[in-house]
């Protein structure tokens, strides 16, 4: 296994160019084929740490930006003065009361790579995966700004499809999007969302 991530491209090239994790490159090509994210954005990223999808983040949106990142692990301070880290469970987290505090009412865009800790039995973990899901959305429904964009990692579950119906019944157009930077042997995709209704 150990091999297999030293040998891995991303893994060699995060490495180099300073980026937190190989999950960079995702981000970096959802946004040079979609163009969701802009300059002066305020940008919510559910998942955050190690780190890297708020330095891609941080570097697009600029000094005029803000990055507000979510994660229930601590995420090792970054030196740019655009990013903010909270250690927060977003399944027991006022979200919109948080971003209160930077005096924003609403986020541009919302990215999401939360992975939950999975057990291999599938009723379980689906399970899991509904509850978080659940969770994502209510912060996308009380905190995303109308005709604002969402970008959010999926794993091939059972609930798959209903997923899929609850995106699309929020957001004006839903993609299915696997960057060549997500290993091939993994189930997961991304769905990009764009315009919130
Ligand atoms: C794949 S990592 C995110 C990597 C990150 N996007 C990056 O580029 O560095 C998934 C993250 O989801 C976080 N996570 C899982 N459950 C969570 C929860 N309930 N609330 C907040 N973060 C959670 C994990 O702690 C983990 O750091």
């Amino acid at each position: 296994m150990a091999r297999f991530i030293l040998k891995d491209p991303y893994y060699k090239k995060a490495k180099q160019e300073g980026f937190r994790a190989r999950s960079a490159y995702k981000l970096k090509e959802i946004e040079d084929r979609f163009h969701l994210i802009g300059k002066g954005d305020a940008i919510l990223d559910l998942g955050c740490s190690p780190g890297s999808f708020l330095q891609v983040l941080s570097e697009i949106v600029g000094e005029k930006g803000t990055v507000i990142g979510i994660d229930i692990l601590p995420t090792p301070a970054l030196p740019r003065k655009n990013i903010t880290a909270i250690q927060a469970d977003i399944r027991e987290t006022d979200v919109k009361g948080l971003l209160s505090q930077f005096s924003l009412s609403t986020a541009d865009a919302i990215t999401c790579d939360i992975a939950p800790n999975l057990s291999g039995i599938r009723e379980v973990d689906d399970a899991r995966i509904e509850e978080l899901f659940a969770c994502v959305l209510k912060v996308v429904d009380e905190t995303l700004k109308p005709g604002g964009h969402f970008i959010i990692k999926s794993f091939s579950t059972g609930i798959q499809k209903g997923i899929t119906t609850d995106l699309q019944k929020r957001f004006s157009k839903v993609a299915q999007y696997k960057p060549a930077a997500s290993r091939s042997v993994s189930s997961e995709v991304f769905f990009v969302c764009m315009g919130k209704k």
